[in-house]
């Protein structure tokens, strides 16, 4: 079970990692909602359901695990007419992905289907009270704890859905974007979000719902945004009736849908990679929220809670780990020791797996993958399983086999990482990494209360320099033009900067097709320093950190053998910039942070390159997107 089966886990608002789809309108709802699903599955997801109320007022829900395509098969015999439905893809954040869990939730009447994209995070206080109320549940979702929270004031308050729907919102803590229909009201939806997006397309006689207007495209033109906070009703024959949860009337801002359903998929952007370079300010604030605490100087992190102990006292944390992930466990490493004081092994899953390592019961073993899919991860957990270890995960994939294979965990939330390079989901991973040694150092008493403080501030506001970053690589893409046709190149860095130059080279690598290796700046005098010469570019990260000058004496070695010079460095830069041939600035953090803003724009310069080239970028030649074989 990836999470301790007791603890109740901090969960993380995330944005909305796949779909929700509604139709009310003249024309039969479910070949709308079906293709809806369709449309939004890009987005990823693990399961899928719909309801419809049909004629004699019967409110069917299917539900089936997997693909939309294995829901269809399910609903091939049975009454799917109605000219009313909701219809959902699901990316599970609590409980498996099962048909039980799957969305639509019926509340305890059954007279309401609710479908949902986010995260309740208080579900498990709601859930206690109405089941004090009598409240039973099926699933161990907290969407159908909010179903239940609906129904409940409905009839206690003696109120319609809509108000009823008000009113329960403002006793939710989380992120939502719910559709819901309900018996007897065949011409009605109530539709509301925060958090995670919502659009109503509003047709000639006929409304629809969706995550995104990818379901919408072509079926009409004109779309509402629905803004945080806001209810709505959707009745036949009137106009959209909107109000904020607080009872303020909203008037519907009406828009000409203009994007086509390629575009929409990928947020405007050409590729999911960038689209995934560019949620990282949302991404790594939503694998922070509900853990770091800047208000009570701490972090919690509730997969883990119950190993915290074996944590601390661990003659080793050992991380297993392959590509992306491994770098990541690499800055994770430095973190630990430098903050915990904890001895941190870190080990290519590969390896580990087939050369009897030394693991013991004494030793914690964490496996980082994104996929929870990757076949050497999962042998390296197995082994160290029979070698008595704890094994804990950071993962990105609910109820995958690696989630599934451990004892307990931490989620990523990065939603789905479509593109093959991995991007988000290692700034993912380092956040959740520094936030474990925050952790661990508050527990073994190595950080004064005051420094944990700054670092757990500065943690607060990376999303923000991430996306300062962001708005200041528009001058990345010159210099990928300068470099696309090189044959190699080098990427250098010292202590926790050596993994974002192993990261920065595997990044052109893989999707570039271009020779790169990343290695620790001091390091080359070791013997690469024979590859410098004019046709060789070099990325230094020269950010601002304890052994800058030592990069900067690097940065002559290789300036005095002819080398080209790309410096990423600190905004207060003084010296590096001098000597770079390009600089690209980041904003100053603390060292410890700094790869998770100097590896955004080697994914940038990555990017382009390998656009440049013609390469493609979101499946690149040989790759897959997770190696599940050996
Ligand atoms: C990284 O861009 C690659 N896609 C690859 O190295 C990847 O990180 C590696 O296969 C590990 O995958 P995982 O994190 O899903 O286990
Ligand atoms: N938190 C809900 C669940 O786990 C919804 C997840 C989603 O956005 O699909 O069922």
């Amino acid at each position: 079970m990836f999470f301790s089966k007791k603890c109740n886990f901090a969960f993380l608002i995330f944005i909305t990692m796949c779909g929700i789809v509604a139709y009310v309108g003249h024309q039969e709802a479910y070949p709308i909602l079906i293709e809806g699903l369709k449309r939004l599955e890009y987005r990823g997801y693990d399961s899928a359901g719909v309801a419809l109320l049909n004629k004699a007022d019967q409110l069917n829900v299917y539900k089936a695990k997997g693909k939309v395509s294995d829901l269809e098969a399910k609903v091939a015999d049975k009454d799917i007419s109605g000219h009313i439905g909701i219809a959902h893809t699901r990316w599970a954040t609590h409980g498996e992905p099962n048909e039980t869990n799957a969305h639509p939730h019926l509340s305890k009447s059954g007279n309401i289907a609710l479908i949902h994209n986010g995260i309740i995070e208080n579900y498990l206080s709601l859930r206690k009270e109405l089941e004090k109320r009598g409240f039973q549940f099926k699933s161990s979702t907290d969407t159908e704890v909010l179903t239940n929270l609906i129904e409940d004031v409905q009839q206690s308050e003696h109120v319609d859905l809509f108000e009823a729907v008000r009113i329960a919102l403002n006793h939710v803590i989380g992120a939502y974007a719910i559709a819901i229909v309900e018996k007897g009201h065949p011409d009605q939806l109530i539709a509301a979000r925060k958090g995670s997006p919502m659009v109503i397309g509003i047709g000639d006689g006929e409304y629809f719902i969706a995550s995104d207007a990818t379901p919408i495209v072509g079926r009409t033109q004109k779309v509402v945004y629905i803004e945080d906070e806001q209810v709505v009703r959707i009745k036949l024959g009137e106009e959209l009736h909107i109000k904020t949860i607080q009872d303020v009337e909203a008037i519907p801002y009406v828009q000409e849908l203009k994007m086509n359903l390629d575009s929409i998929e990928k947020a405007g952007f050409d590729h999911f990679m960038m689209k995934e370079i560019y949620e990282q300010p949302t991404i790594v604030r939503d694998t922070m929220r509900g853990r770091l605490h800047p208000e009570a100087n701490t972090v919690r992190l509730g997969g883990i809670i119950q190993y915290e102990k074996q944590l601390l006292y661990a003659d080793n944390i050992v991380f297993v780990a392959c590509g992306t992930s491994w770098h990541a466990s690499l800055v994770g490493s430095y973190m630990i020791e430098k903050l915990a004081k904890i001895r941190v092994k870190v080990e290519y899953a590969s390896e580990f797996r087939y050369r009897d390592p030394v693991v013991t019961p004494h030793d914690v073993v964490i496996a980082v993958s994104q996929s929870g899919e990757t076949a050497d991860t999962l042998a390296a957990i197995n082994l160290a399983k029979e070698k008595g270890a704890i094994v804990l995960g950071i993962c990105n994939v609910i109820g995958s086999s690696i989630s599934r294979a451990t004892d307990a965990g931490i989620y990523t939330h990065a939603g789905p990482e479509i593109g093959v390079a991995s991007t988000k989901a290692f700034t993912s991973q380092v956040t959740v990494m520094a936030m474990l040694a925050l952790r661990l150092a508050e527990l073994k008493g190595t950080m004064k209360d005051e420094e944990r403080l700054e670092f757990i501030k500065e943690l607060d506001s990376i999303p923000e320099k991430i996306q300062w970053t962001l708005d200041h690589s528009g001058h990345v893409k010159d210099i990928a033009a300068k470099y696309k046709d090189v044959r190699n190149m080098l990427y250098l860095g010292r202590l926790q900067n050596y993994p974002v130059a192993l990261e920065g080279a595997l990044k052109l690598k893989e999707i570039s097709y271009i020779h790169a290796e990343g290695y620790p700046a001091a390091e080359m005098k070791h013997g690469p320093i024979a590859l410098i010469d004019k046709d060789m570019p070099v990325v230094f990260i020269a950010t601002n950190h304890s052994t800058y000058e030592k990069v900067i004496s690097n940065i002559q070695e290789v300036k005095a053998r002819d080398g080209k010079i790309i410096a990423i460095v600190s905004q207060k830069d003084v010296l590096a910039r001098k000597m770079a041939d390009y600089v690209i600035e980041i904003p100053e953090t603390e060292c410890l942070y700094s790869p998770l803003l100097a590896t955004v724009p080697l994914q940038i310069l990555a990017y382009y390159i390998a656009v440049m080239r013609g390469c493609n970028v979101d499946q690149p030649r040989n790759l897959a997107k997770s190696v599940t074989v050996e």
